[in-house]
């Protein structure tokens, strides 16, 4: 065996052994609910010309953007982006998926930072604030298709940029 090899086998060995590590403290702060949407997050997508949009800042900084598909008041289709830590991927991960092929009255009723905290089976108090933002940025874009609903030729001059 080269000495190269034994290095390569060594140092993949430490991430491997390091990966672990941070794998299992998280399982101590965090259900399984939390980690498989941190890992595996469902609608983190852009969707162009979106029905409803909002993008809100949380109190940490972070930001979350929504996206909704609106057909005869029934989401049939949302996304969400964020440049926040991995418990706001999770909270926006469940808020859209919540929000999926409900009614638009449904959706709002529904969504909320309680409903998020209770689908994902709590957060530190720390990250209580994550679900509050997606709560906050699902409402605000229920309201901004209520309002194009409304308003409907003022869509045609909204630009929602989707990289
Ligand atoms: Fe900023 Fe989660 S830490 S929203």
């Amino acid at each position: 065996m080269t000495a190269n090899k034994v290095k390569d086998e060594d140092l993949e060995k430490f991430a491997k052994e390091l990966q672990e590590q941070i794998m299992s403290q998280l399982r101590q702060q965090y259900s399984a609910e939390v980690i498989d949407r941190w890992q595996n997050p469902r609608n983190f997508k852009r969707i162009e010309n979106p029905d409803g949009y909002a993008q809100v800042k949380g109190s940490c900084g972070d930001s979350m953007e929504m996206f909704l598909k609106i057909e005869d008041d029934r989401i049939i289709d949302c996304g969400f982006f964020t440049d926040g830590c991995g418990t706001t991927i999770a909270c926006g991960s469940i808020a859209t998926e919540v929000a999926q092929g409900k009614s638009f009255i449904e959706a709002l009723a529904l969504v909320s930072a309680d409903e998020i905290l209770k689908r994902l089976g709590g957060l530190p108090e720390e990250d209580v604030h994550c679900a509050q933002l997606a709560a906050e940025t699902m409402r605000r874009a229920l309201a901004d298709y209520l309002f194009q609903k409304k308003q409907s030729w003022k869509k045609l001059y909204r630009k929602v940029e989707v990289e």
